[in-house]
């Protein structure tokens, strides 16, 4: 499974990178927001600034609504960097523009995907990703997990071959998870990958490797 990291701070992109298993970044308007990055040259710059910060897929969201829109600012973002994929919102003129940009050669991520109906017909359109929030679907009291298993199964069952990208990651646990269902992919927050590291058992196991390869230098050293 594929690691990408969800947020736009090129420090947390940086620290997950220099970890070695990062794959790709996802980024949506509210993370942009987030860091204080407003203004479309700003925009388009961080995106660039982005893709020089890590070696894999960055997802770059369109703001526009509208076919004529989406379709305009996606090919624009596509041509900042080859590694841009174009974020569209799981709209009719986003699965529209889908196909137009599928048609193109333009990779792109189906972003807002809370149903199987909603992932097939993305899928249907060419998207290179697919991502269902499974957070905000358990925020709601709907198992998120049960979706990612709906696609997965709907896609193996026609040979689709749109990635399944689990998005919405809020803890440790929905990686893993996530990997046992087989989604392609999962853009988490920072301290979800971290906190994959963390075992109780390995922090006392190597405490212990540690002392007694202290006290076995110091006896030797008498
Ligand atoms: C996906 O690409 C989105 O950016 C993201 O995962 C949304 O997550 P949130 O529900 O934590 O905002």
């Amino acid at each position: 499974m594929k690691f990408f990291i969800d947020t736009a701070s090129l420090e947390q992109i940086r620290e997950a990178h220099s970890l070695g298993v990062l794959d790709g970044v996802t980024t949506n308007p509210s993370l942009m927001a987030k860091e204080g990055i407003s203004g479309t040259d700003r925009i388009y710059k961080h995106y660039v600034d982005i893709c020089g910060s890590v070696d894999g897929d960055v997802s770059a969201e369109v703001i526009a609504t509208d076919l004529k829109g989406i379709i305009s600012e996606g090919e624009h973002l596509a041509s900042l960097h080859p590694n841009i994929v174009v974020k569209v919102p799981m709209i009719r003129d986003g699965v529209k523009a889908i196909k137009h940009f599928t048609d193109k050669g333009i990779r792109t991520n189906c972003t807002l995907v809370f149903s199987a109906g909603q992932a097939l017909l993305a899928a249907k359109a060419g998207a290179t990703y697919v991502s269902p929030f499974i957070g905000r679907l358990d925020d709601v009291s709907t198992d998120g997990l049960a979706l990612i298993e709906q696609i997965r199964l709907i896609y193996d069952n026609y040979g689709l071959e749109t990635q399944v990208l689990a998005a919405s990651i809020r803890h440790p646990m929905h990686i893993v998870q996530c990997a046992e269902l087989g989604a392609d992919v999962a853009t988490c927050p920072l301290n979800a990958i971290l906190a994959l590291f963390e075992h109780p058992l390995t922090a006392i196991g190597l405490e212990k490797f540690l002392a007694d390869h202290r006290k076995a230098s110091a006896a030797a050293a008498k």
